[in-house]
């Protein structure tokens, strides 16, 4: 049960025993997002203000854009974790490496590496829709006090110890997992703390919302094609409603507290899919199994996926179990 005028700070100390690693260490670093998160919430609602909105005029590794918004958060949360001595390795999508941080500090000691989207939905930010960030959180394999390899990052998501997004909305909310369910905390703007509104987030039973960028529909695999028809089709308890944002984050947001599906399919121009596994599929496929829902790319369950590139991408469908299920009986039938 919420308790509406707890803080996200209380709820850290209060539940940090019921993690089974609990050396404070995790408390910390959901702690220091907690604060970057802040700090570029504050730098988004500005957005329309200052003139800081509009592209830098250079491209990420991934040849994409980049707004000054990724730019600033990207910098905002990497230099919270790593200068405040929380984490050991960070990834970023906005970076082509990972960084160790046992090579900046020798004394390092810490046990948990990060990855993350800073700002999800980027071209959102110029016509003010609702854009967001993911994390996602593994303990390291390497060992403790040496420099983190490219391993402590290609793990399977299954190995989360918590993974969450904080929504930059028509109100901030941080969501997180450590395992143990979903929790949403609401910022209250005028004091700067973010309060105890969603306890125990699941998808309601029945979905009944499709999200799809359906103008990529040429180009989607057959099964694809033919479930859309199937979720159009006047019949039962349909048709389902379509909404897209084009912002993960947002999107997923909506259909776990509404029921719903989002698909991302493989399309001839991005035929292995567009979001990438490490930073958006996993975080929000732990998210999404915690609050009752699954999440696929077409053959296997996102979290069993052993990655094996830091930026890979992959097809994704995620959302209410009874949806998931629906588009599985029309994969099944497409083999
Ligand atoms: P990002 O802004 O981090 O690059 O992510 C954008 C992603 C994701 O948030 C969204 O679901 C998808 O791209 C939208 O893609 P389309 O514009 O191709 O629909
Ligand atoms: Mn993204
Ligand atoms: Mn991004």
């Amino acid at each position: 049960m919420e308790n509406k005028n707890q803080t996200l700070g209380e709820f850290i100390i209060n539940n940090q025993n019921s993690f089974k690693y609990s050396s404070g260490e995790l408390s910390r670093l959901i702690n220091s997002i907690r604060l970057a998160a802040k700090v570029v919430n504050h730098e988004v609602n500005k957005a329309g203000l200052v003139d800081i909105i509009g592209e830098t005029g250079k491209t990420n590794v991934q040849d994409e854009k980049q707004q000054k918004l990724d730019v600033y958060a990207n910098n905002k949360f990497r230099n919270t974790l790593i200068n405040r001595n929380i984490i050991c390795g960070l990834a970023s999508e906005e970076d082509e490496s990972f960084i160790s941080v046992n090579s900046i500090d020798k004394n390092n000691q810490n046990s948990y590496v990060v990855l993350i989207d800073p700002l999800d939905g980027s071209s959102n930010i110029d016509v003010n829709v609702s854009v967001g960030t993911i994390f996602s959180v593994y303990r390291r394999i390497s060992e403790i006090g040496s420099s983190v390899t490219i391993d402590d990052f290609l793990q399977k998501g299954r190995n989360q110890v918590a993974a969450g997004y904080i929504i930059y909305g028509t109100s901030t909310m941080l969501v997180y997992t450590t395992g143990d369910g979903v929790n949403g905390f609401t910022l209250n703007p005028a004091i700067g703390s973010f309060y105890h509104s969603h306890a125990n987030l699941k998808f309601p039973k029945k979905g009944s919302i499709y999200s799809i960028n359906e103008g990529n529909y040429f180009q989607f695999p057959d099964y694809v094609k033919k479930y859309l028809k199937f979720c159009q089709m006047e019949e039962d308890d349909r048709p389902y409603t379509s909404r897209y944002i084009g912002s993960l984050v947002s999107d997923f947001h909506r259909n776990l507290i509404k029921g719903g599906i989002f698909m991302y399919p493989n399309t001839s121009k991005n035929p292995k899919g567009k979001l990438r596994l490490l930073y958006e599929c996993n975080p929000i496929s732990f998210i999404c199994e915690q609050a009752g829902g699954l999440a696929i790319d077409g053959e296997s369950n996102i979290l069993d996926i052993h990655p094996e590139t830091l930026h890979q991408r992959i097809p994704f469908y995620c959302g209410s179990e009874k949806m998931i299920n629906q588009l599985q009986t029309f994969i099944k039938n497409s083999k």
